[in-house]
């Protein structure tokens, strides 16, 4: 039986009544050796064709990767794979699940941009060295789904977040919650330059989540305060310029964030949060950073 849920009136629990779920302790990520811009997907690629600097890209990432492992989680490295100049994005090809009991799950996307799909199967590759036993989306039934990007679980709960309207069909999650036996939360996403949930919604902790509030509708507002007690608001240049909100907490208090959103990191520190800057500035081009350059895995 699937659940979604689109709005308060709809929503039938509080956040302690949630099943538990183990937390992270790995991600992977994808190497850019073949990071580039060849077409525009997303409004932030527009002019930036042509315009990456590979070998700044890869020092950037390989800083990235760093501030990872200083939070303590295991990082492993994908090799990329030529002409597929996204698949550095490795939030977005995929969705794992792991129970209480340790079984490993995943859900392989359905890309909506044909560019990308055939980046799915060589990242499955990984879950099934991993142990993970894949499933796939019905296409009869849903059109898209971007993986992490979109469907961000909350920390230590068996609750997704789920994003719809740009890359995700909301119909891939009525799939996903019947798969995963989980409820999920939906929220429409509104401006096309917050096209994934992960660019304007990033889960800290348990009960603290970083937001860019104008990308939702005021249904998915009350959603999240109903489910958050405390909710940081991103100002508009942060989470446009600086990607604010695609950072990435993997242990509850290390925040990794692009550098020079000053505001927003001084918000995170009043929150008791330690910031760890990185410079992203070639990923940003593409319409990502942080968040996007990594897959939390079991
Ligand atoms: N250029 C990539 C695309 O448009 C960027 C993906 C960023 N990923 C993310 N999870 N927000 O697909």
């Amino acid at each position: 039986m699937s659940k979604v849920i689109t709005s308060k009136s709809n929503l039938d629990f509080s956040r302690s009544e949630l099943a538990s779920m183990p937390t992270p302790g790995k991600l992977f990520m994808v190497r850019p050796t073949y990071f580039s811009i060849d077409y525009v997907i997303n409004p932030h690629m527009e002019g930036n064709i042509g315009n990456v600097d590979k070998e700044k890209a890869m020092n950037q990432w390989e800083q990235v990767r760093d501030a990872f492992k200083k939070t303590g989680v295991e990082v492993h490295e994908l090799e990329g794979a030529p002409k597929l100049p996204d698949m550095v994005f490795c939030a977005n090809q995929s969705l794992p699940y792991c129970d209480d009991e340790g079984t490993k799950e995943v859900i392989m996307s359905i890309m909506h941009s044909e560019h990308r799909k055939k980046e799915v199967p060589l990242v499955e590759e990984w879950y099934l060295e991993q142990g993970y036993q894949t499933h796939h989306l019905n296409y009869k039934k849903t059109s898209s789904f971007e993986g992490m990007g979109d469907a961000i679980w909350h920390r230590g709960k068996k609750l997704l977040w789920g994003g719809y309207g740009f890359r995700t069909s909301l119909d891939a999650y009525e799939l996903i919650s019947e798969t995963f036996k989980t409820p999920v939360i939906a929220l429409k996403l509104n401006h096309p330059e917050f096209y994934h949930l992960d660019t304007c919604f990033c889960i800290l902790d348990d009960s603290t989540v970083l937001i860019y509030p104008d990308a939702f509708e005021k249904k998915g507002l009350e959603l999240i305060h109903s489910l958050f007690d405390t909710v940081i608001e991103v100002p508009k240049d942060e989470a446009l310029n600086q990607f604010a909100c695609n950072a990435t907490c993997p242990d509850a208090k290390h925040v990794v964030i692009q550098q020079g959103a000053t505001v927003t990191n001084q918000k995170l520190r009043d929150s008791g949060f330690t910031v760890l800057e990185t410079d992203t500035s070639e990923f940003l081009k593409s319409g990502g950073s942080v968040f996007c350059m990594k897959m939390m895995a079991w």
